[in-house]
């Protein structure tokens, strides 16, 4: 009798710290990014950052900083086309894709998306609305029964209807409406903001 009592605890505690190991999931900060090869530093009002001599976008600084205080992975959100560096034609390019409703390929393809539950995505207002990447990318995966939660940097415009936007793309998924937005004029003193908002979210590690 001891035997079997022994045997179906064991059991139990087998069980459970299996399941403990298979539910341990992460967190992934997926981000689209395009700098301006024509730009100067965000602090001065424009479109790109250089910290210690490093350029960066500034959707990618943010992505920076949570995953900094979260740990998650990060995920570049890259297309096989490229787009212009300079400003005028950047904006053009973007126009025209919005215009034709495209869907830019993209270069690469999230791994292991199981093993995620909460997902960060960021990116730029482009011309009022999210980039035609962005919607390559809703395209691609279905977030089903994941945390989205959206980082948005944009010029002064605001982020419009990005968010319902995503909850439409993504009905499946819990899309949160606590997005982090931040103009790009503060971009490059925003980490503290960045922080905080994640200890509101309770996603610092
Ligand atoms: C093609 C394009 C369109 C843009 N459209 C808008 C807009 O409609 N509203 C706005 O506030 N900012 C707009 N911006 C400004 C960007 O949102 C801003 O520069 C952002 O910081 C870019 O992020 P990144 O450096 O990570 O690419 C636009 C920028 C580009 C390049």
């Amino acid at each position: 009798m001891k035997k079997i009592v022994f045997a179906a605890i064991a059991f139990c505690v087998m069980t459970v710290s299996a399941q403990s190991q298979t539910s341990a999931k992460k967190i992934l900060v997926a981000y689209f990014t395009m700098p301006e090869s024509g730009g100067v530093d965000a602090v001065a009002g424009a479109s790109r950052l250089v910290i210690g001599g490093k350029v960066s976008g500034n959707v990618e600084f943010v992505a920076n900083c949570i995953q900094k205080a979260t740990g998650g992975d990060m995920f570049a959100i890259g297309t096989i086309q490229t787009y212009p560096g300079e400003h005028q034609p950047l904006l053009e390019a973007a126009q025209h894709e919005q215009k034709t409703n495209a869907r830019p390929r993209l270069a690469a393809h999230i791994t292991g998306l199981q093993n995620y539950d909460t997902i960060f995505i960021g990116y730029p207002i482009w011309w009022y609305d999210m980039p035609m990447p962005l919607y390559s990318f809703f395209d691609e995966y279905n977030f089903a029964g994941k945390r989205i939660i959206s980082f948005i940097v944009h010029g002064g415009g605001g982020v419009f209807d990005t968010v319902e936007k995503i909850i439409a793309l993504e009905p499946e998924a819990a899309v949160s409406k606590e997005s982090f937005v931040v103009s790009r004029n503060n971009v490059a003193r925003c980490e503290r903001d960045v922080t905080a908002w994640l200890r509101g979210l309770g996603m610092v590690r």
